[in-house]
């Protein structure tokens, strides 16, 4: 039995990967950059084996169906090659992060599965090479496998397009982001799926390319000189460019719920307060508020209040993917 486990935490993007020039090799169109946070997470275990006649998938105790387990065999066969071998496997994946409603459980569990394939088959890949793999399961991974700031360098093929960690002289360990759970169900239309469409059809995405480099150069100013205001400004800006993407795309949709609109709303009023904190959101009704840790106190409680504390959870910045038991 080839046997390995895995533990990754989710990311947020603070500049985000938004659009495949490549949807089979997973390249994206943009570089992105995130910060990978210790609230959430995926514990993944793979085993390899003669006996299996077929791949199988748990999450959460659960048998997935056919769908689902294509996936992670699509995954799996990248793995089989590389190792040169034809054996089935088992995988059992715990998500200590909902699943599916825009809170990265595709960015902790294909990373999370990328390092216990690695260990399970002792592939012997580098942190650079094991950002490669779990991009090909789903791009927003390729940065869980570091911790802290993160950088994914879009690359033209599939050799040049990894992600590696941004050094940033402590500045995120000054930082939090606090998580507002307002909607946990599976959102209607996948990551995947809505930047596959916003590419093909909206007319504003030239837009967000056009302005994407010159937000991650600014993000990317503000870690080196430590600005808070600008790192925040900049993520915000550059969330609400993804965001408005989909309006203009055929057919349109929007990741945005009423309670969206009442988070935004609330972190304006905490900046007029004299609070400095900002916004963003993924593919999903919730939001995330970036803020310094000298104002979490007071950001927790606001939204604790607004909406209520169960649905008001905080994150540092968090370590990246670990071989585990
Ligand atoms: P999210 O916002 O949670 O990342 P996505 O739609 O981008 O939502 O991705 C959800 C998909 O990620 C799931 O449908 C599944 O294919 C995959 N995924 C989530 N958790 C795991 C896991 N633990 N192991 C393998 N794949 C997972
Ligand atoms: C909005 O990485 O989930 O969260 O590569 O198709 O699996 P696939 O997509 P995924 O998309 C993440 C999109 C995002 C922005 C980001 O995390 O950068």
């Amino acid at each position: 039995m080839f046997k390995g486990k895995a533990r990754a935490y989710t990311n947020i993007a603070l500049i985000k990967y938004w659009g495949k020039k490549n949807e089979s090799l997973i390249l994206p169109m943009n570089n992105s950059l995130s910060l990978t946070l210790d609230a959430f997470y995926t514990e993944t275990e793979v085993s390899f084996s003669e006996a299996y006649t077929e791949d199988q998938f748990y999450l959460d105790n659960q048998l997935q169906d056919e769908k689902a387990t294509k996936k992670i065999s699509t995954f799996l066969d990248i793995v089989r090659e590389k190792a040169g071998t034809t054996k089935k496997a088992k995988v059992i994946s715990q998500n200590f992060v909902p699943t599916a409603a825009g809170l990265a459980s595709s960015a902790s569990g294909l990373a999370a599965l990328a390092g216990a394939c690695n260990e399970a088959l002792k592939l012997g890949l580098d942190d650079q090479a094991l950002s490669r793999l779990a991009r090909r399961g789903s791009g927003s991974a390729c940065r869980s496998i570091f911790g802290g700031f993160v950088e994914w360098e879009k690359g033209h093929d599939d050799q040049s397009s990894y992600a590696h960690p941004i050094s940033s002289d402590g500045f995120e360990d000054h930082l939090a982001m606090v998580f507002l759970l307002l909607n946990e169900q599976k959102k209607d239309v996948s990551s995947r799926d809505g930047m596959r469409r916003t590419v093909e059809t909206s007319s504003f995405y030239q837009g967000w390319l056009d302005s994407v480099e010159a937000d991650l150069y600014q993000l990317k100013q503000a870690i080196k000189t430590k600005n808070f205001q600008l790192l925040g400004e900049t993520m915000e800006q550059n969330g609400l460019k993804m965001h408005g993407t989909t309006l203009a795309a055929r057919p349109p949709f929007t990741y945005w719920s009423p309670d969206s609109l009442k988070a935004m709303q609330a972190v304006r009023d905490l900046r007029n307060q004299g609070i400095p904190c900002y916004f963003t959101m993924d593919a999903g009704p919730n939001v995330k508020v970036l803020v310094q840790k000298d104002h979490l106190d007071k950001v927790k409680t606001t939204f604790s209040d607004l909406f209520s504390s169960q649905q008001v959870i905080s994150a540092f910045a968090g370590p990246g993917m670990t071989i585990i038991e």
